[in-house]
């Protein structure tokens, strides 16, 4: 008799860096049910979406992938084949079983905090042949439940690590707090086991993720509430973990402390993904941002105080309801004021549910259009001008993977630049020192000078 072929599992994410570590997660708790990787939804037994519900946009291509999975699904029943579909992540909590009603297709619908529950739904599933819909906002058991099963399979060189997950702070055009949940801060212990695990299987970046990642508050072993500046102090012992990133923050929950760690700790890198949305103190209120245009320049300043070689990034929103050429212009002017290494632009979107889509004042299609053209050009010229600026310079690189070329490694610099360089024999993981000598539109490249020292300084 025939063996059956192991199952796969494809699983295509969406959205922001939470996603990401969400879908490694859930490849995590499939691994030992038997699933392997899928290279493609063409030859997987199991095709998981984790979903956005960020803006408009990011919901209708899920829609449209659903359709096409649906065809796909028959094609192979007709082949005496199943395909079992699930749709996970915030499109899969804000829509639950409207998904199921649109699509029939779909077999499971799981909100962003029922991961661990994936075996027992996909079992359920089979057995009562009913579409399965979970959408329990329990954030502190889905990372017991994940903790339990994790025996992280190799993430490579650089690994995102959630630590805190859903927000209180609503914005008025944001649905993250209604699709994540309140704020809720993983404990300190589950936090240092998990980041042990990664370095021991080779990791030497860590990412450490929240929506607003700033104002963890998790409890450590003595039962007292921490804070990320205590908790990045604590991970940047742990041996093999060369640097630590941190992002998304909040203007509000820049403290004192947390800005000093950037002067003391040199594992902390010289970067910073700081939103301010808009640089009009009428819209960034009408948004309930919580603070002005002012307080939010001022901690950049202290930022590029502490450090030197501070690079900042953000996140804009263009066209929010009510904003005028004025508004605009004045985002404009704060974006020339910062310097923005990168940064992100969106269109408002309306999103279902949240204060700001309701409002009559909303701008035209055509306008947003024109000012996320103007914006974007100007981020996109600041981006170039900070890689120029690095020409020249020797920069610690962390070698992440091999190039196109024989001889030629990819790494990362500090400031999450792809930096491309010829070395001989390197593996990934290793630091080195590295002479910048071309910049490209993506990425620039150099010269290997010597390995760099543990724990990353800045030549
Ligand atoms: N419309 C457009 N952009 C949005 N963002 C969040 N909600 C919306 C929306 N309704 C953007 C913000 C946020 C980023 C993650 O997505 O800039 O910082
Ligand atoms: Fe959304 Fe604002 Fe919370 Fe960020 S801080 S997740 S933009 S509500």
């Amino acid at each position: 008799m025939q063996e059956p072929l192991p199952k796969k599992a494809f699983i295509k994410t969406y959205g922001c860096q939470m996603n990401v570590y969400d879908s490694d997660r859930m490849r995590d708790v499939l691994a030992p049910m038997g699933y392997g990787e899928a290279t493609s939804v063409e030859d997987a037994d199991l095709v998981i979406l984790n979903t956005c519900h960020i803006r408009e946009k990011a919901v209708d291509k899920v829609f449209s992938e659903l359709g096409k999975l649906r065809d796909l699904k028959a094609d192979r029943a007709a082949e005496g084949r199943l395909m079992e579909i699930a749709v996970a992540g915030c499109v899969g909590q804000a829509e639950g079983s409207e998904i199921t009603r649109r699509n029939k297709a779909v077999d499971l619908v799981l909100g962003p905090q029922t991961y661990h529950m994936l075996p027992e739904l996909l079992a359920r599933r089979r057995a009562t042949g009913l579409a399965q819909i979970e959408t329990e906002l329990a954030v502190d058991e889905k990372f017991a439940g994940l903790a339990d099963k994790q025996k992280p399979l190799a993430r490579g060189v650089a690994a995102f690590l959630t630590i805190q997950e859903g927000c209180d702070k609503f914005c008025s055009f944001c649905v993250v707090p209604y699709t994540r949940g309140a704020e809720f801060s993983r404990p300190v212990e589950q936090i240092l086991t998990e980041a042990r695990k990664l370095a021991q299987s080779g990791v030497r970046e860590i990412t450490i993720l929240g929506q607003n990642v700033n104002a963890y508050r998790g409890l450590d072993a003595k039962g007292q509430t921490s804070s990320l500046s205590k908790l990045l102090i604590e991970l940047s012992s742990i041996a093999g973990i060369l640097r630590l990133r941190y992002t998304t923050s909040h203007p509000r929950d820049m403290t004192e402390e947390l800005i000093e760690a950037h002067a003391t700790n040199p594992k902390l890198m010289p970067y910073l993904h700081l939103p301010v949305q808009s640089g009009s103190d009428r819209i960034v209120k009408a948004m309930n941002r919580g603070h002005s245009v002012s307080d939010y320049l001022k901690t950049i300043d202290k930022m590029k105080k502490t450090r030197a070689d501070m690079a900042i990034s953000g996140d804009f929103i263009v066209g929010f309801p009510g904003e005028t050429d004025q508004d605009f212009e004045d985002t404009l002017s704060i974006v020339r004021e910062v310097g923005y290494a990168s940064a992100y632009s969106f269109k408002y979107s309306q999103r279902p549910g949240t204060p700001a889509a309701v409002r009559a004042n909303q701008v035209p299609e055509a306008v947003k259009n024109e000012r996320l053209y103007r914006l974007q050009a100007l981020l996109n010229e600041q981006t170039q001008n900070f890689n120029k600026a690095c020409l020249g310079k020797t920069m610690p690189v962390l070698l992440e993977k091999p190039g196109r070329r024989p001889g030629q490694m990819i790494g990362r610099s500090p400031w999450l630049q792809s930096v491309h360089l010829e070395i001989e024999n390197a593996a990934p993981g290793r630091l080195v020192d590295v002479e910048i000598i071309a910049v490209g539109t993506n990425s620039i490249s150099g010269h290997y000078k010597n390995d760099s020292l543990e724990g990353d300084h800045i030549v």
